[in-house]
């Protein structure tokens, strides 16, 4: 917890779909702590970077974007990605360029099933589900080199690579078993070595390497299908989870569908040494099925802000704005279709700015 006033100054990123409409309830919600408390407040540069910026200039944001952003304390970014434009631009030209440009690491992820939010499991209590993925952010599978060859031809074919680095792996693994001390949870390291010969057995070797440093912490090791399984059959197995960019992209997805939906699922982009800025974001993507529908579920882009708050250390207000999307979960006040309730996204926002309010003042 920090003392003295502290004013952030934050880069907002609404971009695509449903992102401006989530995105302002995360403001509302940082609005509102700063009335509440007089030691913080945040200066908010909005950016209109994204699918339509990318349609009127032809670039997704402006060729010196990473170097105006490089001047901010942390980044709120809302969804990236419309038709009209190819996924793969403007996810490559985006959101994943800010990952790569600022060295964002670690993708931390909460799999954690809050009191009142909906779970497909039969028999699992809140506490059964309560994981954290560290998901490598930088290289991997996403590292995105390979060819394209042949094309057109019979013998087409495409190869993509995946970059696994000694100093990628061991800075993922060191994070994650610093993490898993740090919580007394234990830790399972997903790969695949069975299959993938060269990668995987590397990333298990540096697994068993780092493991020797840290006698404390309980560790498991687990093949990327059979993780899979256990997160559906047996969820409370896993505390702290460490994986390559690929493998933690998909099952965060899947933890996402046990613990609440895609409307609660936040994700973390860390520079943990903090040389940049890091970037805070719902993982739901841009919905254009339901973009100005004012159905869109804010929670996910809530849970985001209390990420971002817990990284500037603020871990107070972090864990008050988890407690209020539990309550408004476990009250079924105020919830969006996805959590079966009639709000709009801005009822949503409101209901829960409120609810903070009122935890934060019985806690006076
Ligand atoms: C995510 C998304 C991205 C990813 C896509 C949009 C590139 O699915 O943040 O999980 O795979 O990293
Ligand atoms: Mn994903």
């Amino acid at each position: 917890m920090k003392t003295g006033f502290e004013k952030y100054d934050i880069a907002v990123i609404p971009g695509d779909g449903v992102g401006p409409e989530v995105m302002a309830e995360a403001v509302k919600l940082l609005k509102r702590i700063a009335r509440l408390d007089g030691s913080l407040d945040f200066d908010l540069t909005f950016y209109p970077w994204g699918c339509e910026y990318y349609l009127e200039t032809g670039e997704m944001m402006p060729a010196d974007g990473l170097d105006i952003l490089a001047g901010h304390d942390a980044i709120l970014l809302g969804a990236i990605g419309y038709p009209g434009v190819p996924d793969h631009i403007s996810l490559r030209d985006l959101l994943l360029k800010i990952r790569s440009g600022f060295d964002q690491y670690i993708n931390l992820r909460p799999v954690k099933l809050l009191k009142g939010a909906a779970c497909p499991l039969k028999d699992v209590r809140p506490e059964d589900i309560d994981m954290i993925f560290v998901r490598e952010n930088s290289e991997g599978e996403y590292f995105g080199t390979g060819s394209w060859e042949g094309k057109g031809t019979p013998g087409e074919t495409a190869i993509q690579e995946s970059v696994f680095t000694r100093k990628g792996c061991e800075r993922v693994i060191r994070y994650a078993f610093d993490l898993a001390e740090k919580t007394g949870k234990s830790l399972t390291s997903v790969s695949k070595g069975n299959a993938l010969n060269y990668s995987m057995v590397f990333w298990d070797q540096i697994f068993e390497e780092i493991k020797s440093e840290y006698p404390g912490v309980e560790t498991h090791s687990l093949l990327v299908d059979a993780a899979s399984m256990f997160m559906v059959k047996d969820p409370a197995r896993f505390g702290v989870v460490v994986t390559s960019n690929l493998f933690g992209d998909i099952l965060t997805d899947l933890g996402a569908a046990i613990a609440g939906g895609m409307g609660l699922a936040s994700g973390a982009n860390l520079d943990p040494e903090k040389r940049f800025p890091s970037m805070f974001e719902p993982i739901h993507g841009s919905a254009p099925d339901i973009a100005g529908t004012g159905q869109s579920d804010p929670l996910a882009s809530a849970w985001s802000v209390s990420q971002m708050l817990d990284h500037l250390g603020h871990e107070d207000w972090g864990h008050m704005i988890l407690e209020a999307i539990e309550r408004l979960l476990s009250e079924g006040k105020a919830l969006t279709p996805d959590q079966g309730g009639k709000a709009t996204t801005s009822e949503c926002g409101d209901a829960l700015a409120d609810a903070l309010e009122e935890i934060w003042r019985n806690r006076k």
